[in-house]
């Protein structure tokens, strides 16, 4: 794992909340690059009118954004596994392991706090998950 030095960047959740957040997204980029990767995570601010470094037009939310951002190298998604993510019970892990229910937590909590959630990723080529929330300056 890869630990960037990244601004801190207030923002307006539940810090526990924002734990599980974490928690998922960096325990799914485990399980897609096992076993070996590179997960790294990193945090920015997003000024007012600044273009977004994601590909996603939502703008739910006027001011500044905090960014939390988890990449990883491993497996990466279909689009049609993409377009399915965050769903409640959608996943492709064995029924044992995985509830499904990860990232459908983290997009609830995500849109509950004001924020939304970009995922970008392609076959062989890893995923970056980018979440945003409203910065609290
Ligand atoms: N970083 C990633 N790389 C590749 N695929 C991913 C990644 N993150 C999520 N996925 C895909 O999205 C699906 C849903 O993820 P989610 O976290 O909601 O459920 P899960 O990890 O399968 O189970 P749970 O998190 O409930 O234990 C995964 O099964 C996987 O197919
Ligand atoms: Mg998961």
């Amino acid at each position: 794992m890869v630990h960037h030095s990244t601004p801190e960047v207030p923002v307006r959740a539940d810090p526990a909340q924002l734990d599980q957040v974490v928690m998922n997204l960096v325990t799914n980029a485990k399980h897609a690059s096992l076993p070996s990767g590179t997960i790294s995570v990193h945090t920015d601010l997003i000024p007012i009118g600044m273009a977004r470094p994601c590909p996603c037009q939502v703008r739910r939310h006027p001011g500044p954004l905090g960014l939390l951002m988890v990449e990883d190298d491993g497996t990466g998604m279909e689009p049609e596994v993409a377009a399915r993510i965050f769903e409640p019970f959608f996943s492709t892990r064995d029924s044992t392991t995985g509830t499904g229910l990860g990232l459908a937590t983290v997009s609830d909590i995500v849109e509950r706090s004001g924020g939304h959630v970009c995922v970008t990723s392609a076959v062989g080529k890893g995923a970056v998950f980018r979440v945003f929330l409203p910065a609290d300056l």
